[in-house]
Formats: C-alpha cells, sequence, structure tokens
C-alpha cells in the first residue's frame, strides 16, 4: 500500500457512483478503482450471509489491485459486513453507515431520526442499533423503500410514479415529526429533490456519502496517505457490463465513464 495507490469503492451494482462522485469532488487527487456487482445485484434482499461472502469477495479483488483505502459504498454491505471486514482485511475500510449516523445525530435538534433503506439495510436493524447506541434518547424510525432503486436506475427521478411512490413510503416518517433523515442507500441521494418535497423543509436530508468522504480525508490525511499533485486515475470494474450502463452510469456518476472492465464471478 503506497500513497500512490488508489482508494477502493465497491458497491453492489452502480448505485455507489453516487458516492464516488462524491469522493472524486472531495477527493480530487486521488485515483480509484470502482467495482460494481453488476451480476449480483441487488444486496439489498439477500441473506446478511450471502452479503458479507459477496463483500468479502469485492474486499480480496480491490486489495488485488493494491488500493490504500477501502471505501464500503453500499449500505447494505456497510450494515452488514463492514465490522467483519474490518478485522479480517489489513486494509483501511470505511463504510457509509458510521458517517450517516454521526451526521444524523449533528442534525437533529428534537431528537427523532428517521433512516430509508433497502430491506436488507432496515432488517440488519444496524443504523438503528448504532444510533440508539450513540444516543440513548433518539427515537428512531426506519423504514425501506425498496421501490426506490428500480426507479432511479429507470431514470425516473422526478416522474408522478416516483413521487406517489415516496408519498406512500414517506408519509408516517413525516407523521412521526423526525427532523433528520438518512438517505440510506446509494441510489437515494438521487431522489433529494422529490424525497426533500414529501418531507418539507423541516427534516434535513442526511447524504451519508458527503460525510464518508470527510471521513475518507481525514484518515487519509492523519496517515500521511493523502496525494497531492499527479494526475488521478479512475478504474471501473463491473461483474456484468449490461448494454445501457454507460447511459445509465454517467448519469449517476455525473461525468463520461471511457473505460469498463469486465470482472468474471
Ligand atoms: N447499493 C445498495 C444499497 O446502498 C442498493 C442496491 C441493492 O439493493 O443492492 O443498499
Amino acid at each position: 500500500m503506497t500513497i500512490e495507490g488508489a482508494i477502493g469503492v465497491f458497491d453492489s451494482g452502480i448505485g455507489g457512483l453516487t458516492v464516488l462522485r462524491t469522493l472524486r469532488k472531495s477527493l480530487p487527487e486521488e485515483s480509484f478503482v470502482y467495482l460494481g456487482d453488476t451480476a449480483r445485484v441487488p444486496y439489498g434482499n439477500k441473506s446478511p450471509e450471502t452479503v458479507l461472502r459477496f463483500s468479502r469477495e469485492n474486499v480480496a479483488f480491490l486489495m488485488q489491485q493494491g488500493v490504500k483505502f477501502v471505501v464500503v459504498a453500499c449500505n447494505t454491505a456497510s450494515a452488514e459486513a463492514v465490522p467483519v471486514l474490518q478485522e479480517e482485511f489489513p486494509v483501511p475500510i470505511v463504510g457509509v453507515l458510521e458517517p450517516g449516523v454521526r451526521a444524523a445525530l449533528k442534525a437533529t435538534e428534537n431528537n427523532r431520526i428517521g433512516v430509508i433503506g433497502t430491506a436488507g439495510t432496515i432488517r440488519s436493524d444496524a443504523y438503528q442499533k448504532r444510533i440508539r447506541e450513540l444516543n440513548p434518547k433518539v427515537k428512531v424510525t426506519a423504514r425501506a423503500c425498496p421501490l426506490f432503486v428500480p426507479l432511479v436506475e429507470e431514470g425516473w427521478t422526478d416522474s408522478d410514479v416516483t413521487r406517489m411512490v415516496a408519498t406512500t413510503y414517506l408519509d408516517d416518517l413525516r407523521d412521526e415529526g423526525i427532523d433528520a433523515l438518512v438517505l440510506g442507500c446509494t441510489h437515494y441521494p438521487l431522489l433529494r429533490d422529490v424525497i426533500g418535497r414529501v418531507m418539507g423543509d423541516s427534516v434535513t436530508l442526511v447524504d451519508s456519502a458527503v460525510e464518508t468522504a470527510r471521513e475518507v480525508r481525514r484518515a487519509l490525511e492523519a496517515d500521511a496517505m493523502l496525494r497531492s499533485g499527479g494526475t488521478p486515475d479512475l478504474s471501473i470494474y463491473l461483474t456484468d457490463v449490461t448494454p445501457n450502463f454507460t447511459e445509465v452510469g454517467e448519469r449517476i456518476l455525473g461525468d463520461k465513464i471511457r473505460d469498463v472492465r469486465l470482472l468474471a464471478v
């Protein structure tokens, strides 16, 4: 692992490009290797054992690429696998859960926090547990929003259907009186406007990616591993290259995608 080594990022698919986008913005001189497990997505409805097995394979692959740091962009894998991965691998690993939790605790004034995510993330209770561990006074209301992922991948980030789905999922969260809502899934920041409109101005939407990027910067700085100068590189590996990947991927990443390599699993 060298200072020149890239930062490895993995996700169950291409949603994690939202996290990569934020990381590149906040660490513009770093190189990145992104692995999207598109052949096995979604992780959100799989068993925790399977999510852990896939996550181990993903980190092992990123380590073969000589990465100096790993970011688990997938919330489901962050909730179900990160503590085990951190014990098993000799590379610093951060998930998006811990930074998201800390940001939500900072944002809430009335100690009522909402968390939305995939079925797996919400079922794991990981967000809820961690919030309560750090502040037992907080009341957490969690809600799985499984239809959000396919809506984003379809590009329907602001359609009538999406607004209706958001209202159906989020109405009772709003009635709970939460004042901070963790967008606990890679895809949800792309629905920020719709979610914000349903929740209203009094609710702070917490994008874990922003906090995660801060955390990565702090950790690299502390270990004197922050790169400066040089031309940053981006390699993207997918376990299945789907025909519409470039179109959807570029929309999510907010940049051109030039080269995608296939990793057979
Ligand atoms: N990347 C996943 C997450 O953030 C969403 C897609 C999936 O279910 O795999 O939880």
